[in-house]
């Protein structure tokens, strides 16, 4: 049987998409294909050009899109990256949607090491072909840098004492695998807590996954090129998961604004309903800003 698989606000999203004008829809991280899927069953005026950087969710979202083949192109690219490839320039884009971070899917394979809950190598790459794995920053940054990796893209708390402890740690052994991370996390905060507290390692691999797959990076200019790419009346969609992301989106998105190249339609992020919240806890903390293309 599949897994039940919850694009996030994408009720909201569609609606949102349902007045652009006719072309092509950029899914910049189209993961399994949850929100292509129901744009192209209920906007028959828009073909999905589909990007991810892991090879094996594109896979599958080929797989899930099967039917809808015709009006749907799949290439495993970085989104932030793509703007100047053929697959772009020979399209009329009227739409961009980003749903950045990972997947439960991905979360959910003990081997790609994204989760502190299951026992797997500390890779956390998206891209398993290229680039560093969590286990290389762990093993070989300075104190500095874990300090800075584990305080802004985590907000750990007591970043400096976490990194001290990996350094004393990795002196006598590396530390390779996700459990073997947690427990020197649990040597910094404690191993229990009360029901409803997130547990610390939860925001270390957090930051880990920024990090190794440098998801902050070049997120600005991209933003910054869109009103190049789109027709106008084209829309910008981007669902943000943390605060340092969306306060990046919210910036970029205001000084198109401030430069007349976009219109953003609202002016606080669109948050997902209670009852998604309900259904999909993880969705709790999506924030969706949307803009239009002048
Ligand atoms: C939350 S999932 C997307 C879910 C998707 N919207 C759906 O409905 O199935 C995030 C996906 O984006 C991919 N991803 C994250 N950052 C990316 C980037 N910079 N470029 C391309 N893909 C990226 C991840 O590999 C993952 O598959």
């Amino acid at each position: 049987m599949e897994s039940r698989h919850y694009p996030v606000m994408s009720n909201e999203i569609v609606d949102l998409l349902r007045d652009v004008p006719p072309g092509w829809m950029i899914d910049g991280t189209i993961g399994l294909g949850g929100h292509a899927l129901r744009v192209l069953r209920e906007l028959p005026h828009l073909r999905v050009l589909g990007m991810d950087m892991d090879s094996d969710s594109l896979k599958e979202a080929g797989r899930r899109l099967d039917r809808w083949k015709d009006r749907v192109v799949l290439v495993q690219a970085n989104y932030t990256t793509c703007l100047d490839s053929t697959h772009i320039r020979d399209r009329e884009v009227t739409a961009v949607l980003v749903d950045p971070g990972i997947s439960s899917w991905q979360l959910q394979d003990a081997g790609r090491g994204f989760s502190h809950n299951l026992e797997g190598p500390l890779d956390m790459r998206k891209d398993r072909g290229s680039g560093i794995t969590a286990a290389d920053v762990i093993n070989t940054w300075s104190l500095e840098r874990l300090e800075v990796v584990f305080r802004e893209y985590g907000e750990v708390r007591r970043a400096g004492e976490l990194a001290k402890r990996v350094i004393e740690t990795r002196l006598f052994t590396p530390i390779r695998t996700t459990t073997e991370l947690k427990q020197v996390v649990e040597k910094v905060f404690g191993s229990r807590f009360p029901r409803g507290v997130v547990h610390p390692a939860a925001r270390v691999f957090q930051a880990l996954r920024i990090c190794v797959n440098r998801e902050l990076d070049g997120v600005e200019t991209f933003i910054l090129r869109l009103p190049d790419v789109l027709k106008s009346g084209g829309r910008i969609l981007f669902l943000s998961f943390h605060s340092i992301e969306d306060r990046v989106v919210k910036q970029t998105l205001r000084r198109l604004q401030a430069e007349g190249r976009v219109t953003c339609l609202k002016p606080f992020p669109m948050l997902p309903q209670e009852t998604e919240v309900l259904e999909n806890p993880p969705s709790h903390s999506a924030r969706l800003r949307v803009a239009e293309v002048a």
